[in-house]
């Protein structure tokens, strides 16, 4: 593992530093290119060896979510090692089958909705992750940053510059369970706050770019982020179809507002299907309960 993560820490470094929200705006504004999912699907079956056109948004994407290794032709059509290694991290990650080709299965796992935060970070305590034999999924941001003893009483409200797409009513009632998930679970409370200038977490529906390097997509493909402690905002994108009780085509609000928490107190993702930190939810899905993985990773940082 060592190797292999100091030969991908270079080029990830700049990508992940999330510890802070206006150096991740700087950094992040001009990587961030858009990826279309109309020109992943005439990709299928793309091998290494192959020059096709629309393998740089392939690569860009692998790139947003850590899985891309270097900034080395990440600009050109060429399928090389590189993406090779990139993809089969990816089918790895998603316990797909590891064949290095864009195959259906993958295609289909990378059209999945999910969080904007990314997968795979460098310097990642992994190895430290084993108990009684088990290997663990959770995993943190880089340095392992969480809310001091003086913060696990934190406050939150709702910013007041983002798009209505959801009553208040139904937030305050779907964001107050959410954060129950987790004080149910640790010694971290949740209030919102009386004074919302104040409030250490900031909860906002937006609409494509707003000013933090990372632009929405518009409906699908990514649903939401939320940054590492102790920064505090939480975003939701504001072009999907949010529920609070979920039809086919709708996504959950609830559950990814529990996923989202999870990342401001510290959690990154975790590779574990069944847990709330998993990157992807499909439509119509709920999954509002913490698993064991999520309450390990919770407990690894905050104490039982
Ligand atoms: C994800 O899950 C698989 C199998 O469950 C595991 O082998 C893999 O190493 C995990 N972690 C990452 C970072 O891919
Ligand atoms: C992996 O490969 C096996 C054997 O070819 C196949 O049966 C299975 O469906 C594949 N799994 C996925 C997720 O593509
Ligand atoms: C990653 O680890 C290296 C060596 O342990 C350290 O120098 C570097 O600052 C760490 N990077 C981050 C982003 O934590
Ligand atoms: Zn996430």
């Amino acid at each position: 593992m060592a190797p292999k993560l100091s030969c991908l820490l270079l080029a990830f470094l700049t990508f992940f530093s999330i510890q802070s929200f206006t150096g991740l705006a700087r950094i992040l504004k001009s990587e961030h290119q858009q990826y279309s999912f109309s020109s992943l699907q005439k990709l299928e079956g793309v091998r290494k060896g192959q020059t096709v056109e629309g393998l740089v948004e392939l690569k860009q994407y692998l790139k947003r979510f850590g899985y891309y290794p270097s900034d080395v032709n990440l600009m050109t059509s060429e399928f090389d090692d590189l993406l090779e290694s990139a993809l089969k991290t990816y089918q790895n990650y998603f316990h797909l089958n590891v064949t290095g080709i864009l195959d259906d299965s993958t295609i289909k796992q990378m059209m999945i909705p999910r969080c904007g935060m990314p997968d795979i970070t460098p310097n990642n305590t992994k190895s430290k992750h084993t108990k009684f034999h088990m290997v663990m999924h959770y995993n943190f941001f880089n340095g392992m940053p969480k809310w001091p003893p003086s913060k696990y009483h934190l406050t939150y409200t709702f910013g007041s510059d983002g798009v209505q797409v959801v009553d208040m009513d139904t937030l305050k009632s779907v964001c107050s369970d959410a954060f129950k998930k987790w004080s149910d679970v640790s010694q971290l409370t949740f209030q919102e706050a009386s004074d919302g200038a104040s409030a250490n977490i900031v909860i906002t529906f937006y609409r494509g770019d707003h000013g933090d390097g990372y632009p929405f997509d518009g409906p699908g493909r990514t649903l939401a982020h939320a940054f590492s402690p102790e920064d505090g905002h939480l975003h939701f994108d504001a072009e999907e179809k949010w529920s609070a009780n979920p039809a086919m085509d709708q996504i959950d609000l609830e559950s990814v507002a529990v996923h989202e928490i999870g990342h401001l107190l510290g959690l990154a993702h975790s590779n574990d299907s069944s847990a709330v930190m998993y990157p992807t939810i499909p439509p119509g899905t709920e999954k509002r309960d913490l698993a064991k993985d999520d309450i390990d990773g919770i407990h690894a940082l905050y104490g039982n």
